[in-house]
């Protein structure tokens, strides 16, 4: 895969930190410890990878970043905010902000293709053009273009992940969590993906994939951080 670090943009300046995760664990009732003591941060516009085998905690950080799940200890900031403080309308906001696509799609089946894309779009009252031009756009980029108006149900497992990166891409968000995004795809379309994430990234939005994919981050000069049982077992640093 190509090297696109010169797209990362230095975090060693003393600018804050997009996301802070400060020293979380995550707990699931009764004793499930998923999360022990994990610290790490992401500075704006940074891409970075959340790497780990299976059971690590990957899709339990991803959860607490975007409020589906509170930490037992710890805290998390975006933006500055710290999550666990916010009322139901400050986090409607910052959903508004931040794009998931989830390891296990979450689409509408019985809507198509168009519509399960255009939600994030609908909910920010765009006009009916642009949100046509915005959809169709994408879909070309992921090589999805014949789908607009199939049910997204009738979709394989492969074409319904990258209607769900579609949806989390759909309004550029400024943040942009990618859960086991190419699980699915063949080459071909891990490419199509990864090159939709570069161009969101080089627009600004800072993007956190989770993955067991070594093909997608190996030799790319993007931070990688190691879970392992749920502690952060190591960080690999630009061009490491
Ligand atoms: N809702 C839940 N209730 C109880 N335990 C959970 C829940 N969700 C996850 N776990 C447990 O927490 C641990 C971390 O799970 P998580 O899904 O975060 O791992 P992951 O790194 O995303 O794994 P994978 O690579 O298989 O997607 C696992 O032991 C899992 O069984
Ligand atoms: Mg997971």
């Amino acid at each position: 895969m190509q090297d696109n670090s010169a797209a990362t943009p230095s975090h060693a300046d003393d600018t804050p930190p997009l996301v802070e995760v400060v020293k979380v664990t995550k707990i699931y009732p009764p004793d499930v410890v998923a999360l022990r003591n994990v610290s790490l941060s992401a500075q704006k516009g940074e891409l970075i990878f959340l790497t780990g085998p299976s059971g690590a905690g990957k899709t339990t950080l991803l959860k607490l970043l975007c409020r589906q799940e509170i930490p037992t200890k710890g805290l998390i900031e975006i933006g500055g905010s710290e999550l666990s403080t916010l009322s139901s309308g400050d986090i409607q906001k910052l959903r508004q902000n931040i794009g998931v696509a989830y390891q296990d799609f979450k689409l509408l089946p019985k809507l198509s293709v168009f519509q399960n894309i255009a939600m994030p779009l609908e909910v920010q009252f765009r006009n009916p053009r642009e949100i046509r031009a915005r959809v169709t756009e994408l879909l070309a980029k992921l090589g999805l273009g014949e789908k607009i108006n199939k049910p997204a149900g009738k979709l394989s497992r492969g074409e319904q992940q990258r209607v769900a990166i579609a949806r989390a891409a759909a309004n550029t968000p400024q943040l942009l969590l990618a859960d086991e995004p190419t699980g699915n795809l063949d080459a071909v379309s891990t490419r199509l993906v990864m090159d939709l994430f570069l161009v969101l990234n080089s627009s600004g939005s800072t993007i956190i994939i989770a993955t067991h994919d070594e093909a997608i981050y190996q030799g790319t000069g993007y931070r990688k951080f190691e879970l392992q049982q749920g502690e952060l077992a190591a960080v690999h640093d630009s061009g490491t």
